[in-house]
């Protein structure tokens, strides 16, 4: 069983994300499925970093244009966001994390919880460029996002992008 281990509050942000991959590299080490690393990777997030209301993934949906909601943490969400919409479409298109201090200063914000007040979203792509979905982490906290978080959470997104190169089974040896 995996058990986290509590940060202590005194912790500088840098000093959070550096235990919190820690944390992620054993959570996820040798698994290679994405839903079970997902619902894990958000689980971990949720209980390991402060003042976060609500935090997952969105994934490509059936259409290949829009998004649909994956594992995450916290109150019921949206299920489905159009391409291009909303912060999270913004992380798409832009192809760069999106930093949001204050919703309410985003053209076009979406809100799936309406006490949410700040958002940080980070667009994940696969080496070869193409996307997986994005990482989506909300607080009831004005400008809970700054520069550090970006950082820190764009080396955990890695983390989790680098679980879904599954190496080449060995093949059974020649009878
Ligand atoms: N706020 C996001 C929508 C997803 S909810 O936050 C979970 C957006 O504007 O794209």
């Amino acid at each position: 069983m995996f058990t986290t281990t509590p940060i202590p509050a005194t912790a500088s942000k840098t000093e959070l994300y550096e235990e919190a991959a820690r944390q992620m590299r054993g959570l996820l080490r040798g698994e290679h499925n994405p839903v079970a690393n997902a619902a894990n990777f958000s689980a971990l997030v949720f209980h390991a970093l402060p003042d976060i209301s609500w935090c997952g993934f969105y994934f490509p949906d059936e259409t290949g244009d829009g998004l649909v909601v994956g594992p995450f943490q916290g109150k019921p969400a949206c299920v489905r966001l159009s391409h291009g919409k909303g912060v999270c479409g913004a992380a798409v298109t832009t192809r760069r994390t999106q930093v949001v201090p204050d919703v309410t200063t985003f053209p076009g914000h979406i809100y799936c919880d309406g006490a949410a007040r700040s958002e940080i979203v980070v667009p994940l792509f696969r080496t070869d460029g193409s996307l997986v979905g994005v990482w989506d982490v909300d607080s009831y906290s004005v400008g809970r996002f700054d520069e550090d978080d970006r950082i820190g959470m764009e080396a955990l997104c890695l983390q989790f992008i680098q679980t879904l190169a599954v190496p080449p089974r060995r093949q059974p040896a020649a009878s």
